[in-house]
């Protein structure tokens, strides 16, 4: 292997400049060239590569977002996009390929990988933490330290009032971030999609709920409901309740790396170039139990699930 790519896909998250450092400086030590794609799989399209340099990504480590940019491409779901970026590849003689992303960007890997030959290898980025094949993904650690950041301040507010206070945090399908965010912020009830009807027993709670105290519930995006529903939910069988929604949004995508985040970045970016080294292919690196784990892309793409643990503590704490 003499020339890899590398890319940024989906939505970015904390740490994939870390990894692109971690990519770049071991792919120096081993005498490899290093190009970065623009903007995730359009700049495969369309051919929109930079050179990458270990020691001017060393200066941007600890930024969040991603310097390559990154994009959702619509372009590469078609036979067409696919068939220009295989152009692109060739005419840069690129020869392995390594995508920071979600489940879509291994999808997207796995339907190229029927046109292209050179090896594919993924890193798990995403704050949604829904990879099967990594107990974290990168971001997740650093966007639920935001989520909690910014809840902890609602809650001083809320208490200030007895108000009711419905918070939703991000994570697409997934309710890691509610879980994790909400056990640690002690809210009174947490609501993710993986569960279904949980907002009975917010509801079964919120009825006699004395406005004496604040009362928070923390959502996720991705529930049947939703902080508004949930709201009028709450507004049914409570009228009385003085209630307020805060959307977090986008700000759990940015800010610095927690030190968690940074790490699994240097871990995982150095394991990447390790596995193209030692000829694999179309799979992803990620650490299960503290250890480097290789997980083909048909198996990380299948269905993400809660572990149970989990499960357990949301029924103690979260209803
Ligand atoms: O996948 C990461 C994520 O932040 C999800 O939690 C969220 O649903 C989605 O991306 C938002 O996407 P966009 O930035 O395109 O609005």
């Amino acid at each position: 292997i003499k020339h890899i790519g590398v890319f940024t896909s989906g939505g970015d998250s904390p740490g994939m400049n870390a990894a692109l450092y971690a990519i770049a400086k071991s792919a120096e030590a081993k005498g490899i060239k290093i190009s970065g794609f623009r903007k995730g799989y359009e700049g495969l399209i369309d051919g929109d590569l930079v050179p990458l340099a270990s020691h001017e990504l060393k200066k941007i480590t600890q930024k969040g977002g991603t310097i390559l940019k990154t994009a959702r491409s619509k372009r590469f779901l078609e036979l067409e996009g696919r068939k220009k970026a295989l152009q692109t590849l060739k005419a840069n003689n690129i020869d392995a390929l390594i995508a920071i992303g979600g489940d879509g960007t291994f999808k997207g890997l796995l339907a190229f990988s029927e046109i292209c030959g050179i090896p594919f290898i993924g890193i798990p980025g995403t704050i949604d933490n829904d990879i099967f094949g990594a107990d974290y993904t990168l971001g997740f650690d650093s966007a639920v330290n935001t989520a909690i950041e910014n809840i902890d301040k609602i809650k001083d507010t809320a208490e200030s009032h007895n108000r009711v206070f419905i918070v939703e945090v991000m994570g697409r399908d997934s309710g890691y971030i509610a879980i994790h965010s909400g056990l640690m912020v002690g809210a009174d009830s947490i609501l993710i999609p993986e569960s279904g009807k949980d907002f009975i027993y917010l509801l079964d709670k919120v009825k006699n709920y004395d406005s004496e105290d604040a009362f928070l519930v923390v959502v996720s995006e991705g529930d049947e409901l939703g902080a508004e529903l949930v709201s009028s939910k709450i507004k049914e069988v409570n009228p009385n309740v003085d209630l307020r929604i805060t959307k977090l949004g986008h700000v759990q995508r940015g800010g610095n790396p927690s030190a968690l985040d940074r790490m699994l970045g240097i871990r995982l970016g150095v394991a990447a170039v390790n596995a193209i080294s030692q000829g694999k292919k179309n799979a992803m690196v990620g650490i299960l139990n503290n250890q480097l784990h290789l997980t083909p892309f048909e198996e990380v793409v299948k269905q993400h699930q809660v572990d149970n643990e989990l499960y357990e503590l949301l029924e103690l704490f979260g209803k």
